[in-house]
């Protein structure tokens, strides 16, 4: 499955929002596009905002390479400020522009050079995100038991990744192995990624999955059906606090009442170094439609008010541990997370 991919100068996406009812392909031919479909999240998953991001970029420098250095630098670094403003909570997007900006514009002297440096960091970042996933898997799996049925929240699949997935990928190789009785999909209120994006592609791959509403969480928990719960991350602190889609938090809560182990499955480049806590986090909210209307149907009254957090904050302390692609960390986090800051990624 091509979650997205880059070809002939266009990017080619799947449109999310159309799944499960239709695998439907959407070709961006400029940068403005990418943004747009990051909006309106048909790409979406921390680490393929990344990579879209990378390749939002390459789209711009090829729309202004006819302009001299200079004006190309301008319209580039507007280009650039543009695609940080797509979406908040997700810091794959910001370390994915920061990477691709330092190998080119940093790096090269005329346009032509920037040009293809931009294009070969925006595919190395989506090489090494699949070998990231991979390796994730094998650590992953590799911490949970011979036979387990596990929860999973949200989508951390192929579809949020360039390949493969973090939580999903972790499910996959454990899977592999005969580890895996069966998963639960948390359905994920309001827009349904849990069951429309990881029951899909579970399904696709023969893997058992069960759905269930979010409220249906602690009752799986206390009924001793699932022995862990593994989901994604779009951003975490240096003290191992982590923001994924709204819900984790609970679950996470759930997951400690009952004993049962609660993992984050998360590449290096959703660690954000610059911030301690979970505090600094940014955490987006979305339209109040998502909340109030179900399949275009409104489902509640006019005039009351919505909150609608698209991710929350897990404190560390209700983490077991992040699951990574240079293995997995424990508390106390902020010492295992220094440990990886040092070390030096090939995409740096
Ligand atoms: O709003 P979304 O669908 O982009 O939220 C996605 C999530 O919260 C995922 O769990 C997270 O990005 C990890 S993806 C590997």
């Amino acid at each position: 499955m091509n979650t997205l991919k880059f070809h002939d100068g266009v990017l080619t996406i799947i449109d999310q929002t159309k799944l499960p009812l239709k695998l439907e392909y959407i070709d961006c031919y400029d940068y403005k596009r990418v943004i747009q479909a990051i909006t309106r999240l048909e790409i979406r998953g921390a680490p393929a905002i990344g990579a879209a991001t990378g390749y939002a970029l390459l789209l711009a420098a090829r729309e202004y390479k006819e302009l001299p250095l200079d004006d190309f630098l301008v319209k580039l670094d507007m280009a650039k400020k543009e695609i940080a403003a797509a979406r908040p909570t997700a810091v794959n997007l910001f370390w994915a522009l920061d990477m691709v900006w330092k190998k080119s514009v940093l790096a090269g002297k005329t346009v032509d050079d920037i040009l293809t440096a931009l294009e070969l960091a925006a595919n190395r970042i989506f090489a090494l995100d699949i070998a990231a996933n991979k390796a994730m898997g094998r650590y992953g799996a590799s911490v949970l038991p011979e036979r387990c049925s596990v929860l999973t929240h949200c989508n951390a699949g192929a579809l949020a990744t360039c390949g493969w997935g973090t939580a999903l990928g972790v499910i996959r190789e454990a899977f592999l192995q005969g580890k895996i009785d069966i998963v639960y999909a948390d359905e994920t209120r309001p827009l349904l990624q849990g069951a429309r994006l990881t029951a899909w592609e579970l399904a696709r791959d023969k893997i058992p999955v069960r759905v269930i509403t979010d409220s249906m969480a602690g009752w799986v928990m206390k009924k001793g059906l699932v022995q862990a719960v593994i989901t994604g991350a779009d951003r975490i602190a240096l003290n191992g606090d982590t923001a994924n889609k709204i819900g984790t938090y609970t679950l996470a809560v759930m997951a400690k009442r009952h004993s049962i182990p609660f993992y984050i499955a998360a590449p290096r480049s959703t660690i954000d170094f610059t911030i301690n806590t979970g505090d600094d986090i940014p955490i987006e909210e979305r339209g109040e439609d998502e909340v109030i209307c179900f399949a275009g149907v409104r489902s509640a009254p006019n005039g009351v008010e919505v909150f609608n957090p698209a991710f929350d904050v897990t404190d560390n302390e209700l983490i077991t541990g992040i699951i990574t692609e240079y293995g997995v960390l424990y508390p106390p986090f902020d010492k295992a997370i220094y440990k990886i800051q040092n070390k030096k990624t090939e995409e740096e």
